[in-house]
């Protein structure tokens, strides 16, 4: 089983990308076959500056790496060290019907967002369907609000198949249901673009600050409350063994447990959850020249991949 996904680089990467994305990947990455990338031409749909751009790429490689990515068993790489990539958009480009993009919610929604409305951030599926057919992957992990595009590459490597010879294999999304949409501190998908995220690995007082103004009812410290009802608890409970969920549950049904004190157990639980992770990250980051070593390293392994599947690709529409 071959697993790949890939993220972008457009933001310091938070929780809802953790469990929604980051966990699942390297859980299935210790399954299969697996590649993992940084999305650094899909961030430039929205990145606009070199420098922000770089930094945001480091970082990403640095919260895979100290979340357990191991680089010898997972091929991981930058999207722009396989520029191969963009060349078979080309190719799957004159197969996708107009009709079909018109129909993709992401480019519709990141444009009500006030994103510009670029050629680049159209064709985004494109990129992201050349991304996964390139290493004819059977499994993309990612959050729900990526199960469009995958199936939009689905879509296009039928459509090549049928038009040309059987190039790609057909991918498909795998989405865990209870991460699918991890809640941000106003009760919205936690998102980036939203300013409701708490960060994997910022400061800790950051992150207590974040944890403290996450949206409850109003209901007071006796007043008894439900569990599955509350942005604290549902956070909670992505950290907790399933012992611990229950005894929370209790808590929040008695009542005399308040949401503040809610809080403070969200707020030690994350912080045990990612302070090895954090740890690893420090001393990650004083290592960079072994980290360009991994993304090296990663992406050449993946250009004999797509080299392979892009040279099929090209005998296939007569230009080899
Ligand atoms: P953002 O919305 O913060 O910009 P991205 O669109 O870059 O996040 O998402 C990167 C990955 O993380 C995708 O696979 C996406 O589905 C997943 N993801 C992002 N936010 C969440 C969330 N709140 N819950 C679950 N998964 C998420
Ligand atoms: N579009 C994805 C996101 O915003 C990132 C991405 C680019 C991706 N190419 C991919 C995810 C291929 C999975 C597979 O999160």
């Amino acid at each position: 089983m071959r697993v790949l996904s890939g993220i972008q680089p457009s933001g310091k990467l938070h929780i809802g990308n953790y469990f929604g994305m980051m966990r699942p990947a390297l859980e299935l990455a210790d399954q299969g076959d697996a590649f993992l990338f940084i999305a650094n031409y899909h961030a430039l749909t929205t990145v606009h500056h070199a420098e922000q751009l770089r930094a945001a790429t480091l970082d990403v490689a640095l919260d895979f790496l100290a979340c357990g990515l191991d680089p010898k068993k997972t091929t991981f790489y930058r999207q722009s060290d396989v520029p191969e990539v963009t060349e078979l958009t080309w190719l799957l480009s004159v197969v996708e019907p107009m009709s079909r993009m018109e129909l993709a919610t992401s480019y519709k929604d990141k444009v009500a967002k006030g994103i510009g409305a670029s050629l680049g951030l159209f064709s985004y599926p494109m990129l992201m369907a050349a991304d996964i057919l390139a290493v004819q992957s059977d499994v993309v992990p990612v959050g729900r609000d990526q199960k469009q595009h995958v199936e939009m590459a689905r879509d296009v490597a039928t459509r090549f198949n049928e038009t040309f010879a059987p190039v790609f294999k057909l991918p498909k999304a795998s989405i865990r249901d209870e991460v699918a949409v991890v809640p941000g501190v106003d009760g919205q998908k936690m998102s980036k673009s939203y300013n409701n995220t708490i960060e994997i690995f910022g400061a800790a007082k950051d992150v207590r600050s974040r944890i403290m103004k996450i949206v409850t009812d109003s209901k007071g410290l006796a007043d008894a409350k439900d569990p599955d009802a509350d942005n604290v608890f549902a956070l909670y409970k992505l950290f907790a063994s399933p012992a611990q969920r229950d005894e929370m549950a209790g808590r929040y049904r008695a009542g005399g447990f308040g949401y503040g004190d809610a809080k403070r157990a969200l707020a030690e639980i994350l912080e045990a959850h990612f302070a090895p992770m954090r740890a690893r990250r420090e001393e990650l980051a004083r290592n960079l020249d072994y980290v360009e070593g991994v993304l090296r390293d990663g992406a050449r392994r993946a250009r004999e991949v797509v080299g392979r599947t892009l040279s099929d690709a090209r005998k296939a529409v007569g230009l080899e």
